[in-house]
């Protein structure tokens, strides 16, 4: 069976099946089996990216680390495979197993030979575009790799991050990869004629809307997310693999609970995905069904992630330990935060909103980008941000509030004067 891009997504369930019960995750071409078909002879190229850090979000960059072994297992070289990465995790003083990330129960290691091109500070958005775009002398830090493509080549991209509304990808350090910035990025190299094709593959909460109503169907571009602009994307626990495992996690079953978009040139639907990733040889000679698992899982939101980490590491721990308390202490001040996010939002919603609270976190009708006035956007999270702390990975569930201010005409001023009252006497970041 011959892999096709808009396959991927079968692959994906396909790895969250295997995971639930004992086999080792694959490779997919392990699956589809040997596959050389690649009508384009250019060179590949690849960026992943790990939009976190921190032990708890383990699975990000767990991710892109899998992410790059299949590419090597394709026969990508390492000058054309070019990694963001925190890389805090496998020398973090909480991982069991120092020296080693795995990503699946079989614990091989996907860490072993990961180029360390864009790590710690210098994981920042400004750095990200001076990579895609080729531009060495914007790049501040880091190995100094580019994706330094000609119009024969091959482009694949793929992020893994908690995603929020109308970003591509937070990034560990400083600014997030906003959506606008990005297509415009991939419009100068579109018109730098600098690829023939790209594959962007986001795994990310509510990562669809990124695209919606924004993207051109005309810069070769095929983009696949792992959820549609209406649901979060879910994370997917294995209780039970082994206690020693720190949590994984990975996407689950999207056909079912988050359903999986594509945007751009949808025909691309139809390339090999051998020819952005190469062939790998056959490891399984075994035809998989898809069928959804029934061993024991839990479904969680990617948002929840933590929550759950948290959650694990509390009952792990001895009854009347010094862990215990702290592991009890991490999770009260977690949910305190949530809910004081959720109070603060609840106040701007009041000041700003009014009667109309409701329409507060409104989606837009499919094909109607997320804002139109994107400067407003990025304006309006920042003047928030002054006032109120740093948006957490769960007070990002709200960015789409600062959209749709901005799609009613709301002015940073008025933004300022809410934020201030709503976060007063509250020092904590929310
Ligand atoms: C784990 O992976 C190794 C190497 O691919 C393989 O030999 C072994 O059988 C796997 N173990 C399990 C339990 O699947
Ligand atoms: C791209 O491929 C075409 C057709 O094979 C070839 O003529 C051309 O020289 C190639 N261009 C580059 C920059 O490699």
């Amino acid at each position: 069976m011959k892999l096709k891009i808009r396959n991927w997504v079968v692959w994906m369930s396909f790895v969250v099946s295997v995971l639930e019960g004992v086999r080792p995750i694959p490779d997919p071409i392990e699956v589809f089996g040997h596959d050389n078909k690649n009508d384009i002879k250019g060179t590949k190229w690849a960026i992943l990216v790990a939009g976190s850090s921190g032990y708890d979000n383990y699975r990000h960059q767990a991710n892109v680390c899998h992410a790059y072994q299949v590419l090597k297992g394709g026969g990508l070289k390492d000058e054309n495979i070019i990694v963001f990465m925190y890389d805090d995790i496998a020398h973090n003083p909480l991982n069991p197993e120092p020296g080693i990330i795995i990503n699946n129960p079989n614990r091989t290691d996907v860490y072993i030979g990961v180029p360390k091109d864009y790590t710690g500070d210098v994981t920042t958005a400004q750095n990200f575009y001076a990579v895609l775009s080729g531009d060495r002398s914007a790049l501040s830090g880091g190995s100094g790799k580019v994706v330094d493509s000609g119009p024969n080549d091959t482009i694949f991209i793929y992020y893994s991050d908690h995603g929020s509304v109308g970003s591509i990808s937070a990034m560990p350090v400083g600014d997030s990869v906003f959506a606008n910035d990005f297509i415009e990025a991939l419009k100068n190299k579109h018109a730098a004629k600098s690829y023939k094709k790209m594959v962007i593959y986001l795994e990310a909460c509510e990562s669809g809307s990124i695209f919606e109503g924004i993207l051109p169907n005309d810069l070769d571009i095929y983009v696949t997310t792992s959820s549609d602009s209406l649901q979060n994307s879910y994370a997917y626990y294995c209780p039970g693999s082994d206690p020693s495992v720190p949590p994984v996690y990975t996407v689950r079953d999207r056909t079912t609970s988050s359903p999986v978009r594509q945007y751009g040139d949808t025909n691309m639907g139809n390339d090999f995905l051998a020819t952005y990733i190469g062939p790998t040889p056959i490891l399984y000679e075994n035809t998989y069904s898809f069928e959804p698992s029934t061993t024991q899982t839990t479904l969680i939101s990617q948002r929840d992630a933590n929550l759950l980490h948290l959650r694990l590491e509390l009952e792990k721990a001895s009854k009347g330990s010094e862990e215990k308390f702290k592991a009890q202490r991490r999770l009260d001040d977690e949910i305190a935060q949530r809910d004081h996010v959720d109070n603060v939002f609840n106040l701007i919603g009041d000041f700003l909103f009014g009667e109309k609270k409701n329409s507060m976190m409104l989606h837009r009708p499919s094909g109607q980008p997320l804002v139109d006035d994107w400067d407003c956007f990025k304006t309006l999270i920042k003047t928030y941000e002054s006032q109120c702390g740093t948006l957490s990975i769960y007070g990002k569930k709200y960015t789409r509030v600062f959209a749709n201010m901005c799609n009613v005409g709301i002015s940073k001023e008025q933004l300022k004067v809410a934020s201030l009252q709503a976060c007063l006497n509250k020092n904590h970041a929310s």
